[in-house]
C-alpha cells in the first residue's frame, strides 16, 4: 500500500531541477541522484554549449551575459518539457523570473544550499566561470548571497550541502522528496 502510494507521488512524474550557487555541486550530485532514481541526467550548461556550438566563456565574450541568459531560458524551457529527469542548472538560471515561474510550475525545484566556505573551496582558482574570472571568489559569493538567495529560497525544497560526500547530499534530497509523498 505504501509502495503504491509512493509510486504515484506527483514528484515522480516531473523533472527535478537543481538550483544553487556555482560550486554547490548541482552537476555531481545531480548525476548521482539520477543514477539512484534510474532517471536521465542533463546539465543545462552543457546543453546551452551544444546549442550554441561554443563554450560558455565564449558565449559570454561574444554575446554578453544577456545573450547567455536568452539561450539558458530557451534551453531550460525545452528540458522542462521532456519528462522526468534530473536537470542541473547554472547558478543564474533560477534567478530569471520566466525560468523560475516555468520551473516552479513544471518541476520539483531543489535548492542545494552550501555555505560560502564550501563554495569558495569548491570553485578554487579555476576561472572557466565568467562571473568569477579574475575576481575574489569570496567577495563575489558575498554579493551573490544577497542578490540570489531570496530567489533560491522560493524552491520547493531546500537541502543543505557541505564539504561531505555527494552521496550524503543525495540521501538528503531523497528524504526531502519523501516528505512530498505524504
Ligand atoms: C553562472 C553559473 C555557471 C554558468 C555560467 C553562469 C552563474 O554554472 O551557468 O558561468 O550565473 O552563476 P555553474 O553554477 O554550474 O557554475
Amino acid at each position: 500500500m505504501e509502495a503504491r502510494k509512493a509510486a504515484s507521488a506527483p514528484w515522480q512524474h516531473r523533472p527535478i531541477l537543481l538550483v544553487g550557487h556555482m560550486g554547490s555541486g548541482k552537476s555531481s550530485v545531480g548525476r548521482r541522484l539520477a543514477d539512484t532514481l534510474g532517471w536521465p541526467f542533463v546539465d543545462s550548461d552543457t546543453e546551452i554549449e551544444a546549442a550554441a556550438g561554443l563554450p560558455i566563456p565564449e558565449i559570454f565574450a561574444r554575446f554578453g551575459e544577456p545573450g547567455f541568459r536568452d539561450g539558458e531560458r530557451r534551453v531550460i524551457a525545452r528540458l522542462l518539457a521532456e519528462g522526468p529527469r534530473v536537470i542541473a542548472t547554472g547558478g543564474g538560471a533560477f534567478i530569471d523570473p520566466a525560468t523560475r515561474a516555468r520551473a516552479l510550475a513544471a518541476a520539483t525545484v531543489v535548492w542545494l544550499d552550501a555555505d560560502i566556505d564550501t563554495l569558495v573551496a569548491r570553485v578554487g582558482r579555476r576561472s572557466h566561470r565568467p562571473l568569477l574570472a579574475g575576481r575574489d571568489a569570496r567577495a563575489v559569493f558575498e554579493s551573490l548571497f544577497e542578490t540570489r538567495n531570496p530567489a533560491y529560497a522560493l524552491a520547493h525544497l531546500r537541502v543543505p550541502t557541505g564539504a561531505g560526500p555527494h552521496e550524503e547530499t543525495v540521501g538528503r534530497i531523497l528524504s526531502a522528496l519523501a516528505t512530498l509523498d505524504a
